[in-house]
């Protein structure tokens, strides 16, 4: 019997316009500690600040944050945020997740208009919305540029217990995928994917692993040369630990990059230099799984906590993953 490919087309008229991954809401433990990584180490700006949340933003972003944390009992992702087109999108995502009988709320988001509360097939808290608050750019106020001159979130990349279960839904909808590794053999099977709304490499990963849980959020920064000096910050102001992973070159998406883990354990790529994706016929580029060079393009393999940790979503135990194929790790 032929193998099933578990590639398929690209869908250009979705049933909603999905802009961009925008933004993502994390329970921390203690907001002092998480302010001083967030804002006074690796230079995000502060949006707004209450007792209970810090709302964070990059250098470009208009948007009043891209990152809120939240005072929270237990380290926890709570939703991840994409901006829709337009109202008359969001109306029609609410429509599309209620008929496949998904959750479908309008609760109150501070700073945003109308948001979509929902959840994608494996339980993924998503809000979707079209307005939020609008802040000053700062791109050109350089002196305000501190850390690592974070321009703006770029992806989220999260683990799945099933890749091709949400392959095969973000595709629907309108999800485009730009690079994907496989096992090797005659019956090949997904392992992980990178796909795009924006024009760049994704906006949103999954990896094969324990999961529904969120593995990194990916923030933008100008240049590699703002990666090594945060990196020089780091390991001079007391996070030498909390550098897990780089910085190096990845072969999946070209990208510079440096893992860094908050004083909660989230994890955040800075990230750099990938490449355009905008074209209709783009074709998605395909790794083997026992190729060094996927995850580091000089051949580093990724610590086994790379692999292993990540983020719970709030109120949604994680599963053991279908595929148990083993990547390449660091002994
Ligand atoms: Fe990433």
């Amino acid at each position: 019997m032929a193998a099933i490919m578990p590639i398929r087309d690209p869908i250009f008229d979705p049933p909603f316009n999905v802009v961009r991954a925008s933004h993502v809401e994390l329970g921390v433990r203690d907001l002092g500690r998480a302010r001083a990584f967030y804002v006074d180490c690796l230079g995000l700006l502060p949006s707004d600040e209450t007792k209970d949340a810090l709302y964070l933003r990059g250098i470009e972003e208009r948007n009043h944050h891209s990152i809120v944390l939240r005072r929270s009992r237990e380290p926890e992702a709570r939703a991840l945020g994409y901006k829709l087109a337009g109202e008359e999108d969001l109306d029609r995502a609410a429509f599309w997740f209620s008929r496949r009988n998904l959750p479908t709320s309008f609760p109150e988001r501070p700073y945003q208009g109308r948001t979509l509360c929902t959840a994608d097939p494996l339980g993924m808290p998503l809000d979707l919305y079209t307005q939020m608050d609008r802040g000053e750019s700062m791109l050109q106020r350089y002196a305000s540029h501190l850390g690592a001159r974070i321009q703006r979130i770029d992806h989220l990349n999260c683990f799945t217990p099933d890749v091709q279960v949400s392959y095969d839904f973000y595709r629907e909808l309108g999800f485009r995928l730009t690079e994907y590794t496989e096992t090797d053999g005659d019956d090949p099977r997904l392992w992980a994917v990178w796909m795009h709304r924006k024009g760049n490499v994704h906006d949103l990963a999954f990896t094969n692993g324990i999961g529904p849980r969120l593995h990194h959020v990916g923030l933008w920064t100008s240049s590699v040369l703002d990666i090594i000096h945060i990196c020089d910050v780091m390991a001079t102001c007391g996070y030498l630990d909390n550098m897990e992973r780089g910085p190096g070159r990845h072969g999946i998406s070209n990208a510079f990059f440096l893992y860094v883990r908050d004083p909660d354990g989230h994890r955040i790529e800075l990230f750099t230099s990938d490449y355009l994706t905008v074209d209709p016929d783009h074709a998605p580029i395909r790794w083997s799984l026992t190729d060094p060079r996927r995850q580091t393009l000089w051949g580093h393999p990724a610590p086994t906590s790379w692999f292993n940790e990540g983020t719970a979503f709030a109120g949604l135990a994680p599963r053991q993953p279908a595929l148990e194929a083993r990547p390449i790790v660091a002994m």
